[in-house]
């Protein structure tokens, strides 16, 4: 359903989304991801388009189609792994709101293989990890002013509303959106704690389409 009587309260504005998983690659045909559908980044794409913006959608490996693709307003760019997708976002800083929804994975497999690793090589293989570029802290550092205003998103297992504001004023961003869970990853429906320096406040729990609307509303009023 296309929603086109929105608030055209994003008209003219640049909006830059990460969704879905990562991927790192083990060996040519093995790797690492994690459970991330893209369902709430592509939900908030849409949002983003029937409030006025363009946007330009960064996606992980996930089994999306683009939303309102025949309506030229999102361009979207699909990635693998999460050096991938750092790079993919370094190009296109240049907006007005960056929503980092993507579950970027934290490690990339250091001693990856370049032929597929045979159980007859050796006895279990040793997996060795580095640390991936972290997107959105330093998406934060280049913002100048407040552009681009950057939403960061976080899954907790515990103490989500301690986890949130220090992952926020870690990454010096002003929004963090949580999951108020318990679980979210391919679910069609979500519920989040709005977590700013201010304080937090939560939203009910509604399809991730209808939320998607309610955070647009809610960032337009902040940039
Ligand atoms: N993020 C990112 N790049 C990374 C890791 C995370 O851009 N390499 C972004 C996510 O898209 C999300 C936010 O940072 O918006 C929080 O991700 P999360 O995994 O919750 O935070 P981490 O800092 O990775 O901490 P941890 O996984 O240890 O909880
Ligand atoms: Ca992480």
């Amino acid at each position: 359903i296309i929603a086109f009587f929105q608030k055209k309260v994003l008209a003219g504005k640049k909006v830059l989304i990460t969704a879905g998983p990562t991927y790192e690659a083990i060996d040519p045909v093995r790797g690492i991801t994690n459970r991330s559908s893209g369902k709430m980044g592509f939900a908030l794409a849409k949002a983003a388009v029937e409030a006025g913006a363009e946007v330009q959608l960064i996606a992980g490996p996930c089994h999306l189609t683009t939303p309102l693709e025949y309506t030229g307003k999102i361009k979207r760019t699909d990635v693998i792994s999460a050096k991938d997708m750092h790079a993919a976002v370094m190009n296109h800083l240049d907006c007005d709101v960056f929503f980092a929804v993507a579950a970027v994975a934290d490690w990339s497999v250091k001693n990856a293989s370049a032929q597929k690793i045979k159980k007859s090589d050796q006895s279990n293989p040793a997996l060795e990890f580095e640390l991936n570029p972290d997107i959105l802290a330093e998406a934060a550092k280049k913002a100048s002013g407040k552009k681009p205003y950057c939403i960061g998103f976080a899954a907790e297992t515990n103490d989500l509303e301690k986890h949130a504001q220090e992952k926020r004023i870690k990454k010096n961003i002003p929004m963090l959106l949580g999951n108020l869970g318990p679980d979210t990853f391919g679910l069609d429906d979500n519920q989040l704690l709005i977590v700013e320096e201010k304080g937090m406040t939560k939203t009910n729990k509604l399809s991730k389409i209808a939320l998607s609307r309610e955070i647009i509303q809610l960032v337009s009023t902040k940039i």
